[in-house]
């Protein structure tokens, strides 16, 4: 039994939070108290989900366009209204809680793409846009780019790094609250999200290569984050990624 549309546009609706109530202070005053290793840490993921957030926040108009019906299009306008608000909640907590300098959300950015590894800047402000480009142009299909953007950036590379945060945040010396139940509401935008992706491509009845090709794409980016990322959380959520394929695609496996 396949989800309607509808189901992820009234579950979107459910789901609102507003980042900016989230109260900092706790966080604000343990900040200091982390170790520097912690810290580098917390801060390398707080910067990929910086540069992450803001890439997917600016590239799902060309999704909309290319819906093929207005519960389609209408889960992608929900759905951006979601990523808008996540990219700015990370800003939020690199500014407050990190004190990363910069005037403005793109002078932070500058700042903190130096702490990611280039090959998850290079998935979210290389491949991601030139891929919104190629949809928006017409020479991309709406399920190469949400297999793309769903499947293998949000349902691998930053599911793997919110896993990897959320249990960064519980191992460390201090607690950091407002980080943690922010981090925590992302998450739970991403599996609406996610299922909502995988839903498309499942109607897509893609062909042997085009799943394969997924899946190599999905092994690929998993490892984006470098040392953040424990390598047993890039392989679990390579472990999912190819269950979710498994099960739209089930003639293949
Ligand atoms: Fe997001
Ligand atoms: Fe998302």
């Amino acid at each position: 039994m396949f989800t309607n549309y509808d189901t992820f546009v009234n579950l979107a609706k459910t789901l609102q939070w507003d980042e900016t109530t989230i109260d900092f202070a706790p966080d604000q005053a343990a900040w200091p108290a982390l170790g520097d290793t912690e810290r580098a840490r917390v801060l390398g993921l707080i910067a990929g989900f910086c540069i992450a957030e803001s890439a997917v926040s600016g590239h799902l108009v060309p999704f909309q366009a290319a819906a093929a019906d207005d519960w389609v299009a209408a889960a992608f306008r929900a759905q951006a209204r979601d990523e808008h608000r996540h990219a700015r909640f990370f800003d939020r907590v690199a500014a407050e809680v990190a004190a990363v300098p910069g005037a403005d959300i793109a002078a932070r950015q500058d700042v903190l793409r130096a702490l990611v590894s280039p090959d998850l800047v290079d998935l979210f402000e290389e491949r991601l846009p030139a891929t919104a480009r190629r949809l928006a142009e017409g020479r991309e299909g709406l399920s190469a780019a949400v297999g793309l953007y769903h499947m293998v950036l949000e349902g691998v590379v930053l599911l793997a790094g919110q896993n990897a945060m959320l249990d960064t945040l519980d191992r460390l010396s201090v607690r950091l609250p407002g980080v943690r139940r922010g981090v925590h509401l992302v998450l739970r935008d991403e599996r609406w999200h996610i299922g909502f992706g995988t839903r498309l491509v499942q109607g897509a009845d893609l062909g042997r290569d085009e799943v394969e090709a997924l899946l190599a794409q999905g092994q690929a980016a998993a490892g984006a984050w470098g040392d953040l990322v424990p390598p047993g959380a890039a392989e679990r959520a390579v472990r999912v990624h190819r269950s979710r394929l498994r099960a739209l695609s089930m003639k293949f496996f």
